[in-house]
């Protein structure tokens, strides 16, 4: 059990989540990405799992975790939407990144595509929107009676272009996501006369994503900025620097940061740098809940009495994980290896995946393009 991934597959995954990466960044961003300075590194992480005995795996097709807009989605509904003409957002200002939301947030795949398209995207729509009003308004935020209109409106004229009409729900986000929350910072000015802007620009104006994953040049600059501004209003009032960070107030101040990104940079640039920072936080780790192994355990602890009811309870293990969510290739890797932990610390000391035919591709929903065998 323990020695259930091997190193060639290890490096195989390692390549093709770089060919990932290659691919959907290229797409985005168009740049020239170094592979050999960061190839090791990539290597190095994933390698620190379990070693492992010899696989049996095809060559790994690496699945994009992007739809690009495309003609063959099916615009059923392009009726034009009845809007609250509340929202003072700019929606022709970022109309190509709001076909493309529409895309991502497909109808019926939304659900599924939640975590790995659609509500990166969602997101980094809104910020973007918020930002580029921001040129004229000079406010880096929404009110709440505005960030209602705005964010129902928002969702009306995606539907309209045939994104799934619940997007609020699949991606959680609330009017409250629109204003600026705890942060008290809201005017561009204001914003300008604390930061350094010119060294945030500079982290942020273009990103290599797989750089960027690996250095966090933007990602620091954004967290320092909004250190900044969350601190400014406490250095005023009270001069305490010994609190503690007020964690909640900096991550609203990152939105505010964003935003102002987003007024500076032309709205497809600003979206794919915001596409390449969450990617960053995409791969982490295995998004599924695993609950507990009990009726794997009682099948397969021990001593394996009847195969065919182990693999039976190990099989609908594996198939409710899958209900859960679309999850890359390297997530899948992660949970496979956290749910192998976790039967060994039961005891379960087969190879169950290998005994039962259990492959990667099992694990995520992508299995359609990827063939790689845990085995
Ligand atoms: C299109 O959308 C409008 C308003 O959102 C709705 O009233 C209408 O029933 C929809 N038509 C179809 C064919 O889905
Ligand atoms: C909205 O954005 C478009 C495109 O960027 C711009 O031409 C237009 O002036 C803006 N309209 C308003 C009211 O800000
Ligand atoms: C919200 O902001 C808009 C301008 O962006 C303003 O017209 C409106 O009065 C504000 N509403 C509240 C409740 O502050
Ligand atoms: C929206 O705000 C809530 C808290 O008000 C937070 O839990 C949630 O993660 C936010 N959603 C997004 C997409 O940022
Ligand atoms: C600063 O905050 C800390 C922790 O809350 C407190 O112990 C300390 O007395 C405060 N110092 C001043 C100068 O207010
Ligand atoms: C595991 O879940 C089952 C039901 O799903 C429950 O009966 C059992 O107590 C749980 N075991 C542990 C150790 O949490
Ligand atoms: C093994 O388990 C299967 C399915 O649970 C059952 O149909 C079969 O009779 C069992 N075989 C033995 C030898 O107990
Ligand atoms: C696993 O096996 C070891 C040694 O056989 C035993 O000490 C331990 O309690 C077992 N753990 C579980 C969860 O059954």
């Amino acid at each position: 059990m323990k020695r259930f991934l091997s190193h060639s597959f290890l490096l195989q995954i390692a390549v093709s989540l770089l060919l990932v990466l290659l691919l959907f960044m290229n797409k985005s961003q168009g740049s020239p990405i170094r592979f050999a300075k960061y190839s090791f590194s990539v290597t190095t992480k994933v390698d620190a799992l379990p070693p492992a005995i010899p696989p049996s795996s095809t060559q790994p097709q690496p699945f994009i975790p992007l739809l690009a807009p495309s003609p063959l989605i099916p615009f059923t509904n392009n009726s034009v939407p009845k809007l609250s003409g509340h929202c003072s957002l700019n929606f022709s200002a970022a109309q190509d990144i709001m076909t493309t939301t529409a895309t991502d947030c497909w109808t019926s795949f939304a659900p599924y595509l939640a975590n790995v398209v659609c509500c990166p995207q969602f997101d980094a729509m809104l910020v973007t929107l918020i930002g580029q009003s921001s040129k004229y308004s000079g406010v880096l935020a929404l009110n709440t009676t505005h960030a209602h209109h705005c964010l129902s409106d928002v969702q009306k004229v995606l539907a309209s272009q045939g994104a799934n009409r619940d997007l609020k729900k699949i991606c959680s986000v609330h009017p409250t996501n629109l204003t600026e929350a705890s942060c008290p910072v809201v005017f561009v000015d204001e914003f300008e006369s604390i930061v350094d802007t010119s060294r945030l620009l500079t982290a942020c104006r273009k990103i290599d994503p797989v750089n960027e994953c690996c250095d966090q040049v933007c990602q620091n600059a954004i967290h320092y900025a909004a250190r900044k501004i969350a601190l400014n209003d406490l250095s005023n009032s009270d001069g305490n620097h010994s609190l503690p960070w007020p964690t909640t107030r900096i991550n609203d101040c990152k939105n505010i940061v964003l935003r102002w990104l987003a007024n500076k940079l032309d709205p497809s640039t600003a979206n794919s740098v915001f596409r390449g920072l969450s990617n960053c936080n995409l791969n982490r780790v295995c998004p599924l809940v695993l609950p507990n192994v009990t009726s794997v355990v009682k099948e397969c602890g021990n001593l394996i009495n009847n195969q065919t009811a182990c693999c039976k309870a190990i099989k609908s293990y594996v198939s409710y994980l899958q209900e859960q969510s679309f999850v890359t290739n390297l997530q899948a890797l992660k949970c496979a290896t956290s749910l192998g932990k976790k039967l060994q610390q039961e005891n379960v000391s087969k190879n169950v995946y290998n005994l039962c035919r259990i492959s990667l591709k099992d694990f995520s929903l992508q299995g359609w393009h990827c063939h790689i065998s845990l085995a």
